[in-house]
């Protein structure tokens, strides 16, 4: 098949989140079963440059419409982790790209719009006959739509749409009349069985109108796509996937081990293996050293947090962790950033409080290789989220040997479960879970993890061998996105002859 990726991320060159590591690694494991996989990107300033192999500038100018005249926009192609790229660079007063940020601009609706009829016409006008174009969240969504109104009547109509939605909590509606700027017809749209925003009549919400346009709708895990068609979790979405549940599926994403391997990893001090895990107590004891920590005691536990500071992540139970953890006698490390001030102001006193604290430390910021370390050094992970659609940090701290405490909501709930919970198959138990969002409920867990650690370690060190040896990679989760693609294909060709 030929599958073409439009995102707004993209790991290493463009990565805020976890979609950055999805669209990379999905895409690289289609590629690695046969298939041609492309990604269209927007060429933002911000990106890491040093990641993207024979960067060059394409001859043609793509001319691209928006707000009632044709834009003229710079193409680059370049090679990122193997995977064929197209970089767009518009010129365009806004300077849409050139902001220093992915997201988080006053203008990302007109931003993102006005890069999806770009994508679009990309393809179009370099003749690209895709099977699929698989989009993701709302920046891209409007592709669905635009496709079928714009593109597919002009004969860009091989392709069958799958729309990936990693978060429902973001869906970009706006006013109505924003839609207009990208060329879509707001009469035709704005109607409640197309893209009108269900709790507002004059806004439009490009989520929805993805779920009703695309031919594959998606989301991160089987937990998550059942929660998100609930009224109390589905953001106002669920009744809309409740009538396209047909094509409506969870697939739970995997990490790419080819970065995520700790017998490989260079961001370590030493490398690592389930079969010798001398080079995870070095990590621990580096690390320690590294941000002043005590090293006083080996076994003392350290218990590792790394992630975006925002409220779906259970930000009052990470602060609440931080000091039950060291009143528990334990060590603290949590990497992290926020794009919400009040939260990152908060967490800046906590982190000054702790300073020259000998047991706990908070590092404010997103530092990619410091992360790869936490992984490793630390003993076990907390991720105590209020709603997680999938979740990548359990199963790479897995990978590299730190047992989860995490939620059971969404993608925890498939890939993390309970060393004590006699309902699972002793093979599949490799954390510990808490079902409560509050304090008590991560006490429980946080707790029994601490205990298990200091007076039984043979069985932890068995427990730490054991979760290094799952298989999280993307293959089995390509094949079932393979399979989706292949199946929407097979529909349209038979309908077609
Ligand atoms: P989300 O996409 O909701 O942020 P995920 O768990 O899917 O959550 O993915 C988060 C990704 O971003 C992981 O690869 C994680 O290691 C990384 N990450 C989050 N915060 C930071 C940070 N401060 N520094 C480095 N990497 C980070
Ligand atoms: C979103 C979700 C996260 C998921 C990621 C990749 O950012 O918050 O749970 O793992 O997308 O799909």
């Amino acid at each position: 098949l030929h599958v073409i990726h439009i995102a707004a991320e993209m790991a290493p060159v463009a990565k805020v989140g976890g979609l950055g590591d999805v669209v990379t690694g999905l895409g690289k494991a289609l590629q690695k079963r046969g298939h041609l996989v492309e990604i269209v990107l927007p060429k933002y300033d911000c990106m890491q440059y040093e990641c993207i192999r024979d960067l060059r500038a394409l001859d043609v100018v793509l001319e691209s419409y928006f707000d009632g005249r044709l834009f003229k926009n710079k193409v680059w192609v370049g090679i990122v982790e193997g995977l064929p790229v197209y970089f767009i660079e518009p010129h365009h007063p806004g300077n849409f790209f050139w902001r220093g940020e992915v997201y988080g601009e006053h203008d990302d609706f007109k931003r993102f719009s006005f890069f999806s009829r770009a994508a679009l016409e990309l393809l179009f006008q370099a003749g690209k006959k895709p099977d699929i174009i698989h989009c993701h969240d709302w920046q891209t969504a409007f592709v669905a739509p635009l496709y079928w109104d714009l593109y597919a009547p002009k004969g860009l109509n091989s392709a069958r749409i799958c729309f990936t939605c990693h978060n429902f909590e973001y869906q970009g509606s706006a006013p109505a009349s924003e839609l207009a700027s990208c060329g879509l017809d707001v009469h035709q749209l704005n109607r409640p069985d197309r893209m009108q925003d269900n709790s507002a009549h004059d806004r439009i919400n490009p989520v929805k109108g993805a779920i009703v346009f695309s031919n594959i709708v998606t989301t991160v895990s089987p937990t998550y796509a059942q929660e998100v068609r609930t009224a109390e979790q589905g953001r106002g979405l669920h009744v809309t996937l409740n009538s396209h549940a047909k094509k409506f599926i969870g697939i739970l994403n995997g990490i790419d081990t080819d970065v995520w391997n700790p017998a490989a990893d260079t961001s370590l001090k030493v490398q690592y293996s389930a079969n010798d895990l001398q080079g995870k107590a070095e990590n621990k004891e580096a690390i320690r050293r590294h941000l002043g920590l005590s090293s006083a005691d080996v076994r003392q536990p350290l218990v590792g947090c790394i992630t975006r500071l925002v409220p779906q992540k259970g930000v009052h139970l990470i602060r609440h962790a931080i000091y039950r953890t060291m009143e528990l006698g334990g060590q603290f490390v949590l990497l992290g950033s926020s794009p919400v001030p009040h939260i990152q102001r908060e967490f800046e006193e906590i982190a000054n409080h702790f300073q020259s604290h000998k047991h706990v430390r908070l590092i404010l910021k997103y530092d990619e290789s410091l992360s790869h370390l936490i992984f490793a050094a630390s003993d076990m992970f907390i991720i105590p989220s209020i709603f997680e659609p999938c979740g990548l940090t359990q199963m790479i701290a897995m990978k590299y040997g730190s047992v989860p405490i995490a939620r059971k909501t969404g993608g925890l709930n498939d890939s993390v479960f309970d060393v004590d919970d006699d309902t699972i198959p002793p093979q599949f138990r490799n954390g510990f879970t808490f079902l409560s969002p509050d304090e008590q409920g991560v006490n429980s867990a946080l707790e029994r993890a601490l205990n298990h650690y200091k007076n039984n370690s043979r069985s932890w060190q068995e427990l730490v061998e054991k979760v290094m040896r799952i298989d999280f990679s993307w293959d089995s989760s390509a094949s079932l996105y393979e399979e989706l693609y292949e199946k929407s294909v097979t529909r349209a060709r038979s309908a077609r002859s």
